[in-house]
């Protein structure tokens, strides 16, 4: 694993965007692996900034997000649907029909986890974009998930509840369950980039980097990936070095 030193949130964001943007304008067809949460909103600002400064187009690009909560509406105003529309779809040129998410709307979730792994592989993810919990739950998949775990449904852990409980009008508002990409799909993805920020993130970004592999951690798979650049600033890495 490579690992980018960056001063302070705002620089993560500014060097992630670099990297980003150097992808797709080197593969105007790109299939990008998207993620919600706080970590990469930093990230889209500066996307959509370049996008409507220097014109990098994303017409081409197609996105497919890491998870969705089971349970919401798209159009609720904490689905990752509108997360997506809200930071980064409605002010680049991503066409509707190249972004992608779980649907987590359906009553057939069986089928939808399927059908979403197959959409991963038929389309083959080029680069995933990362967060980490502070229990080292990457997507939704929380310690204990197996790593042979491709598209599946997935509880929460009460703490990833609790995480996630700011964005909501109380804890109980905060959906119990999720469609997430499993570990295998998200180590199909030929490149990875894993953004860390903060002093909550420091003891997850030590035991990533301890390099002990195991389902109780499960960012800890990341140190199989030939390719995963961590991005991560200052408190991040307090932990670490
Ligand atoms: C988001 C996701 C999660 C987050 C993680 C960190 O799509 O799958 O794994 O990346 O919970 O969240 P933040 O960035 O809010 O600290």
């Amino acid at each position: 694993m490579k690992v980018i030193q960056a001063s302070d949130y705002q620089e993560m964001s500014q060097k992630a965007a670099k990297y980003v943007i150097k992808n797709v304008r080197r593969q105007p067809d790109i299939i990008l692996g998207l993620a919600t949460g706080s970590t990469p909103k930093g990230l889209y600002k500066q996307l959509i900034a370049d996008h409507s400064q220097n014109g990098t187009t994303y017409e081409h690009v197609s996105s497919i997000n890491l998870d969705e909560y089971i349970g919401l509406p798209a159009h609720d105003p904490n689905s990752y649907h509108s997360f997506m529309d809200e930071q980064l779809f409605q002010h680049i040129n991503i066409q509707p029909h190249n972004r992608h998410l779980p649907n987590g709307e359906t009553d057939r979730i069986e089928q939808e986890c399927m059908h979403y792994e197959a959409l991963i592989d038929a389309k083959g993810i080029d680069l995933q974009i990362l967060g980490i919990g502070e229990n080292g739950h990457i997507g939704f998949n929380e310690p204990g998930t197996s790593f042979a775990s491709q598209t599946h449904v997935t509880t929460l852990s009460e703490s990833t509840r609790q995480a996630n409980a700011r964005f909501f009008d109380s804890i109980h508002s905060v959906p119990k369950q999720a469609i997430t990409m499993g570990i295998a799909s998200i180590m199909k993805s030929r490149k990875i980039l894993l953004l860390a920020s903060g002093p909550k993130k420091a003891n997850a970004i030590r035991r990533l980097l301890d390099g002990d592999i195991k389902e109780s951690f499960p960012a800890s798979i990341l140190n199989h990936h030939p390719h995963v650049i961590l991005l991560a600033d200052n408190e991040a890495l307090s932990a670490a070095i």
